[in-house]
């Protein structure tokens, strides 16, 4: 039966690990939303300073797995934190959540977030009882639509006009879905 840790679990991956973030992750956040090219198909805008950050960040330290639920991607062997995944917006009765996933530049290219996503998947799944998880995406990120695809998203729907507001600009989203059972 499918129940919601109490604590955030930690998901140990071939080549990761997924950890809750911690206060003293900050410059690793920083590195990770302060990077202006890299969030350029982000929905938020990116992160002017390191005072930035630590005010925005401090929702990453809570756990509200109703709610959403991020963990630090960390590379085991350097222990270095290299991205960040997430799931949010989870819908408890219709048991959907809508995924986000961020690699720092140097480590893309490499299969970690596919690894990543995986692992969340299968929390989603066995440990919540997730039925379906959907992903927005910027039809420009080719990137990410990849990442979505390997894991075994389709595409869904799209252009949704206007669904993001990111420093006052307007942007229409394609959706991507998984469902139970979907996922490669
Ligand atoms: C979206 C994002 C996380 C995708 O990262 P990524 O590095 O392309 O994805 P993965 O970690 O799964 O790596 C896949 C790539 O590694 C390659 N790869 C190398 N070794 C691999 C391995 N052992 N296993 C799997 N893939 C491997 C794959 O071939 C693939 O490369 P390709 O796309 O050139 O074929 C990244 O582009 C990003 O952080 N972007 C900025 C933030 C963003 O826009 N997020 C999404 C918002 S919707």
């Amino acid at each position: 039966m499918p129940s919601t840790p109490k604590k955030q679990p930690t998901f140990a991956t071939k080549r990761l690990r997924l950890r809750a973030f911690r206060a003293d992750d900050i410059e690793a956040m920083h590195a990770l939303y302060g990077d202006v090219d890299n969030l350029r198909y982000w929905s938020t805008p990116p992160s002017a300073n390191l005072g930035a950050t630590r005010r925005a960040m401090r929702w990453h330290l809570v756990y509200r797995p109703r709610q959403y639920v991020i963990w630090a991607v960390e590379e085991s062997k350097s222990r270095k934190v290299i991205g960040m995944i997430n799931y949010h917006h989870r819908n408890l009765r219709e048991k959907r959540v809508d995924v986000g996933w961020l690699t720092l530049p140097q480590y893309q290219g490499k299969g970690y977030m596919t690894e990543a996503g995986r692992a969340l998947l299968r929390h989603l799944f066995d440990d919540l009882g997730i039925h379906k998880v959907e992903a927005l995406i910027l039809p420009a990120n080719k990137p990410s639509v990849a990442l979505a695809k390997r894991l075994g998203f389709r595409k869904e729907g799209g252009p949704i006009r206007d669904r993001w507001s990111v420093g006052g600009k307007w942007h229409s989203v394609m959706l991507y879905g998984l469902i139970t059972g979907e996922e490669r």
